[in-house]
């Protein structure tokens, strides 16, 4: 089976009613990166940061994936998708996707601040994490999420991906964000590349065919296309 990789980014999520970061009314116009996702916000201000996430988290509890999700995971009876997303959400495991790669962390996981290593599954029944909820080794908890200044584990994983990959697609992220918005350099250059979003997205690749269009009409388009 050909390897299709999908990498994806918060407007995957749009149709679903999950906020995208940088477009306009987008969470970024709301908070700054620096007060709610950075070490040093969690530092200064753990409350305000634990309530970020934990509205995030709220917000998951009551979306679902949308028909764009759904189309990926059906596409697994024709190709080997790999999904490498920069969300934090788990709509593709809900839409059942069997391959999500985590750039950027999980909502529905939580990590100690003692080590960093242990990761604990937030319970749907608790979904808040606050000042004062701690690991078994008694460390406070924090999102699992990768923020701005922090290393990004699961990048070397993603470069194997990319590098493997027989179709590339780019779906509904504004390639702002590194190292993420590298991982196109990893790709063959036979390989073709999809770029998948409703507004214009700089990407300086002679191999990208656009199709400026919303997640779910847009993997409509690109099934037609490589299912041909
Ligand atoms: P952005 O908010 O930067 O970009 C969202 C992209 O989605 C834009 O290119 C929009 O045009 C596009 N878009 C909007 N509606 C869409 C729709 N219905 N269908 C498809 N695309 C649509 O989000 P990301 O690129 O994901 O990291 O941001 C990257 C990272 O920056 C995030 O993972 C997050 C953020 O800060 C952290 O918080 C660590």
């Amino acid at each position: 089976m050909k390897k299709l990789v999908i990498l994806t980014g918060a407007g995957m999520s749009a149709e679903s009613g999950v906020s995208t970061f940088r477009d306009a009314g987008g969470l970024w116009e709301k908070h700054r990166i620096e007060d709610v996702a950075t070490p040093e916000g969690f530092r200064n201000n753990p409350e305000l940061v634990l309530r970020f996430y934990n509205e995030r988290r709220k917000q998951l509890m009551i979306v679902k994936p949308n028909e764009g999700h759904l189309d990926l995971a059906e596409l697994e009876k024709n190709f080997d998708v790999q999904i490498i997303t920069q969300n934090v959400d788990n709509l593709h495991e809900q839409a059942g996707s069997s391959h999500v790669l985590h750039l950027h962390g999980e909502l529905m996981k939580s990590r100690s601040t003692g080590t960093g290593k242990e990761i604990y599954d937030v319970q749907p029944g608790k979904i808040e994490i606050n000042v004062g909820d701690k690991c078994p080794k008694g460390y406070q908890l924090r999102p699992h999420i990768v923020w701005f200044g922090e290393a990004v584990p699961e990048f070397e994983n993603a470069i194997k991906i990319a590098e493997q990959a027989d179709i590339f697609v780019i779906i509904g992220t504004s390639m702002q964000v590194y190292p993420a918005a590298g991982l196109i350099n990893y790709v063959s250059a036979r390989v073709p590349i999809y770029l998948i979003d409703p507004n214009e997205v700089a990407v300086y690749n002679k191999n990208v065919i656009v199709i400026k269009k919303g997640a779910s009409e847009g993997v409509k388009e690109l099934m037609k296309q490589i299912l041909k």
